[in-house]
């Protein structure tokens, strides 16, 4: 397994088809990013300030879009940190596996909607920074070997 670090998880710019009646951000597998999607999965109605989502994946890799409103994404890779704010559409972060991440200061009726590689599975969730930390240091350690 590879180590990531955040410098590898990018905002991937999507594309945009303008009318005059509304516009269209289509995301096609593998054409605008960089993985194939098995699933996709939106938090709504979050209380405007609120925080979601402060947990790793030890194999899971996604893309977050603020399909409405806007939020902050924080992203450390056991060594950086990096914020960033989404508040467009047709702005996607790419989120490489093995990030701890944090979403928060939702505006309020913002949409987070998610793209991810693999199916909902408990077993890929780090859940505490500790087991994040430790599962990092596993990576970096069998790389090195
Ligand atoms: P979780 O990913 O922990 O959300 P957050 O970190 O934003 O609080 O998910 C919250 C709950 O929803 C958890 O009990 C698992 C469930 N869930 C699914 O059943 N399927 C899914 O695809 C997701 C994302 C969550």
């Amino acid at each position: 397994m590879k180590n990531h670090s955040i410098f590898d998880c990018s905002i991937i710019h999507l594309p945009r088809i303008y009318n005059r009646s509304g516009n269209i951000t289509p995301v096609e597998n593998l054409k605008n990013i960089p993985f194939e999607v098995k699933r996709v999965y939106y938090l709504y109605d979050i209380p405007g300030g609120e925080s979601r989502g402060a947990h790793g994946h030890k194999e899971l890799e996604s893309l977050i879009i603020a399909a409405s409103g806007s939020f902050d994404v924080t992203i450390d890779d056991g060594h950086n940190k990096k914020t960033v704010q989404l508040n467009r559409p047709y702005f996607g972060l790419h989120i490489r596996p093995c990030m701890w991440r944090d979403i928060h200061n939702f505006s309020s009726g913002s949409i987070c909607l998610v793209l991810a590689s693999e199916l909902y599975n408990e077993e890929d969730y780090l859940r505490s920074y500790e087991e994040f930390m430790k599962f990092n240091s596993s990576i970096i350690n069998s790389v090195v070997k």
